[in-house]
């Protein structure tokens, strides 16, 4: 567009040896290797905004009083950009990750990054690394804005200087390319968020918050863990780090409600349109666990999924924990799972038409 970018490129920065990018490239896994570039950009108060950088991504220098590291207070999102078959790249709905960032930024008190200026980043840093974005199926490139306090302080107020950084890492979903049913297990004892607090928010400290769980479900077994209320340690809400959802043998696709203990995620928004779309029933309403093993048990229930911008839409096939056991539908993916997970794959990859607008080509 001719206008000079608020992210100013540095020409000099190292890039890795082609060889080396490629066999990342071939066998990518996830958020194990990372791009040549960041982004980043400094708010002080007196400043505003400034010093924007796309500058060779390399280890940080922070104060080690920054109120990032005292007192978590930093925000994140997770988005893609996805290969496009004329050769071309696309983000994917990326206003609803600049807007989530600016709500959760609001509960951490911490400043919020304008939505053109986190846009701006996003794209700066994907075009910058445009040759990191995997072509092969199932693969793209894994983008992780966040923002955080730098100043230093030891004050419990919050912060007043802030950096924003993007930085990328080509990804195949999180449970691999397959989509082998995974086992979950059930936290009854561990929460990971409480009415009033910042379970909504994608802040560092309710990922942190959620890893002795993930660890649990680990030593049991399980791929993955379960999070039930904080309240009555009864409903479902979501796993470590995505959203679940249900289908049952009527044609109807349930997924517990936002309430500001779940996190919003793009992924689950854009599956209940999609779903709405092919004509299921959707209903936002709370699922208590004993009603899903006694549903999938009967057959009433006859799919369940994972679904995240990390996971894409992956099967669940056991449940286990200390007062449950049970199948999903045999232990095998099931076609509801099957046909929204495709839907959104072909969007986002642009081979399906985009009847929503969610695809932002760069
Ligand atoms: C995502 O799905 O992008 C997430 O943020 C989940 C996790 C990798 C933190």
């Amino acid at each position: 567009d001719g206008e000079a970018s608020v992210f100013v490129q540095d020409a000099a920065a190292p890039r890795r040896p082609e060889a080396e990018r490629q066999a990342a490239l071939r066998d990518p896994g996830f958020g194990r290797v990372f791009t040549d570039h960041m982004a980043t950009l400094r708010y002080t108060p007196d400043r505003g905004w400034h010093d924007g950088r796309i500058e060779a991504a390399a280890p940080l220098s922070l104060h080690p009083a920054a109120m990032a590291l005292q007192y978590a207070q930093l925000v994140f999102e997770g988005m893609k950009a996805y290969g496009l078959p004329d050769g071309g790249a696309a983000l994917f709905r990326p206003a609803e990750n600049a807007r989530r960032m600016q709500r959760s930024a609001a509960r951490m008190g911490i400043e919020p990054v304008p939505e053109a200026l986190f846009l701006e980043g996003v794209r700066s840093l994907v075009r910058a690394d445009r040759d990191w974005i995997p072509r092969q199926e199932g693969a793209s490139l894994y983008l992780r804005p966040f923002l955080m306090g730098t100043d230093p302080s030891f004050a419990v107020r919050p912060g007043r200087d802030y950096m924003f950084c993007v930085i990328a890492s080509p990804a195949a979903p999180i449970f691999g390319s397959t989509t082998k049913p995974l086992t979950l297990w059930i936290s009854d004892t561990l929460t990971r968020a409480a009415p009033g607090g910042t379970g909504a928010a994608k802040c560092a400290g309710s990922y942190g918050a959620s890893l002795q769980a993930v660890a649990e479900a680990g030593r049991e077994g399980c791929d993955q863990a379960i999070f039930l209320d904080a309240v009555e340690r009864r409903w479902i809400e979501e796993l470590g780090g995505m959203n679940i959802m249900f289908v049952f043998a009527d044609g109807s696709l349930r997924t517990p409600p936002l309430g500001g203990t779940i996190l919003p995620g793009v992924t689950r928004d854009s599956l209940l349109i999609l779903a709405r779309d092919m004509g299921l029933t959707v209903r936002e309403e709370p699922y208590a666990i004993d009603q899903w093993q006694e549903d999938a048990r009967s057959g009433r229930l006859t799919e369940a999924f994972a679904c995240g911008t990390a996971a894409v839409v992956a099967p669940v096939g056991q449940v286990r924990g200390r007062r449950h056991e049970f199948a999903i539908g045999g232990g095998q993916a099931g076609q509801v799972t099957e046909r929204l997970r495709t839907a959104l794959i072909e969007i986002q990859r642009g081979r399906a038409p985009d009847p929503h607008g969610w695809v932002d080509r760069l």
